[in-house]
């Protein structure tokens, strides 16, 4: 059981992530499940989009800190985080994230990959990696100075939460969308997107995504810095403190 859950509904592909109990934080076995959706959607011709969703009131507490703690303390030779990342932003078709609660960690790094971000005005967006003792990831390090400019050092270096009215203000998002519609809602524009001539459709979103090679690139030189950093005392310490944490 992977904790994730693929449908199709109408030339949509939905990726639900669905461990409630641990806030849908983020397992190697999640990121394989959610690249072989991604996969699939990719190759079917009668998808047109693929939508990533959480569940229970959450996107995703980001990468599970257990395998944090795992990958620092036996070594992180593949984490298939960076893998699920480096597949988002080479991805060929349109990806639509659903997100309401929290969106920590790569629950928020993944969003200037996607192509519609829709938000429930709870959501709370948090990119805290340099407060876990490393660096940022997903290209965010690049993106994200590059997109919100002199917001950059509060998201990225403080690590600070921000609303979806927020992200909305600043472009990280789309658009706010009332709690009870925002599934539908994201579904309803992966169907517009399905009703479009196909092929004119992806060539467009292609063009769009013109500084492909440069992201990649940043996403694997993060990916060699974090790997050497995961086993630091620092990082260990703060994995330790958020299992530890009322607990005693
Ligand atoms: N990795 C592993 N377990 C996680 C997790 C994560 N990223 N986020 C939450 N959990 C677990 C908690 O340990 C807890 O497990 P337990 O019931 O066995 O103790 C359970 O999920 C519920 O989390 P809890 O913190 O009690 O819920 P909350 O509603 O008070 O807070 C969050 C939700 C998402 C705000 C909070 O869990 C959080 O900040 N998580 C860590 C976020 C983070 O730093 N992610 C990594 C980014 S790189």
């Amino acid at each position: 059981m992977s904790d994730v859950a693929i449908a199709r509904l109408n030339g949509v592909l939905s990726i639900t992530l669905a461990r409630p109990h641990k806030k849908n934080a983020l397992t190697a076995t999640m990121y394989e499940a959610m690249i072989a959706g991604l996969d699939e959607a990719e190759r079917d011709e009668t998808i047109a989009a693929a939508l990533i969703r959480g569940s229970g009131g959450v996107f995703t507490a980001g990468n599970d800190i257990a395998d944090f703690l795992a990958a620092a303390q036996e070594g992180a030779a593949d984490m298939a985080a960076f893998r699920f990342i480096q597949r988002i932003a080479s991805y060929g078709k349109p990806i639509i994230a659903a997100i309401e609660g929290p969106a920590i960690g790569i629950g928020s790094s993944m969003c200037p990959h996607c192509d519609f971000l829709y938000a429930a005005p709870g959501a709370q967006f948090a990119m805290p990696f340099v407060k876990l003792g490393i660096l940022p990831e997903g290209a965010s390090s690049l993106l994200v100075p590059r997109k919100f400019g002199a917001r950059a050092g509060e998201m990225l270096l403080l690590g600070e939460a921000f609303s979806a009215e927020a992200a909305a203000a600043m472009g990280f998002i789309t658009a706010v969308v009332p709690a009870e519609r925002l599934y539908a809602h994201a579904q309803e524009k992966g169907e517009a997107l399905a009703r479009l001539p196909r092929k004119a459709m992806l060539a467009a979103r292609a063009l769009m995504r013109a500084d492909q090679a440069e992201v990649l690139a940043r996403i694997d030189d993060e990916a060699r810095q974090i790997r050497a950093m995961l086993g630091s005392p620092e990082a260990i310490a703060a994995f330790k403190a958020f299992m530890a944490r009322g607990k005693g």
